[in-house]
């Protein structure tokens, strides 16, 4: 797997030390609130399993999928949600939690969905920001990392769903997706 990396953006220990920052920052502003963590699946389960670890904090922890019909819808916003809440979010404080934002379409919609709902505050934790990338207003409240255009892998972000495992935060090397005839942007 090493092998199909350029270049490693985030080193796992930086990442730990990112995170924990987040989840200090997290306790202290959700202390007496129980909030509901939102795990958007599926790249967001290994930055939600450590922050939670780290988080000295009552909590609940939900998860949803949600995915785009393809490319041409995905550009008119047209979502769908594969795995819903389970929990019912009115007059709660939901924390999102994203891996990445990128075009930041899949968060705008989410969070309208969110909303809809009316729970009490919601705010999003996100571990990284391709701010360069962006299509509509989306904004991470807790961010780890800003990052540049460019496709990573590892920490729950997968290429084709392989990589996730990896424990650092990757840049994949251009020609193991070249010529699969979709860029991976465009990709879930
Ligand atoms: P958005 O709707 O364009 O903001 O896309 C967000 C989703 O696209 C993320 O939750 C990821 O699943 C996926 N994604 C965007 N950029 C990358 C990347 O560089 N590597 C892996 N997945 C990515
Ligand atoms: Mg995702």
């Amino acid at each position: 797997m090493m092998s199909d990396i350029k270049e490693v953006l985030i080193t796992a220990d930086e990442l730990q030390g990112k995170v924990k920052e987040l989840a200090e920052q997290i306790a202290h502003d959700y202390r007496d609130k129980d909030p509901v963590l939102v795990g958007v699946l599926n790249g967001a389960f290994v930055f939600l399993a450590d922050l939670m670890r780290y988080l000295d904090l009552a909590c609940t922890v939900d998860f949803v999928s949600w995915s785009s019909y393809g490319k041409t819808t995905s550009s008119s916003g047209v979502f769908r949600i594969m795995k819903d809440l389970e929990t019912n979010v009115e007059s709660k404080h939901v924390l999102v939690v994203e891996d990445i934002i990128d075009t930041g379409l899949t968060l705008h919609y989410l969070l309208d969905t969110v909303r809809a709902r009316r729970p009490a505050s919601v705010r999003v934790a996100a571990l990284l920001d391709k701010p360069s990338r962006r299509r509509i207003e989306a904004k991470a409240d807790y961010l780890g990392f800003q990052i540049p255009d460019a496709f990573v892998v590892g920490y729950g972000l997968d290429f084709a769903q392989r990589y996730r495992n990896l424990p650092f935060i990757g840049i994949l090397k251009p020609d193991i997706y070249a010529g699969k005839g979709t860029p991976p942007n465009e990709i879930e």
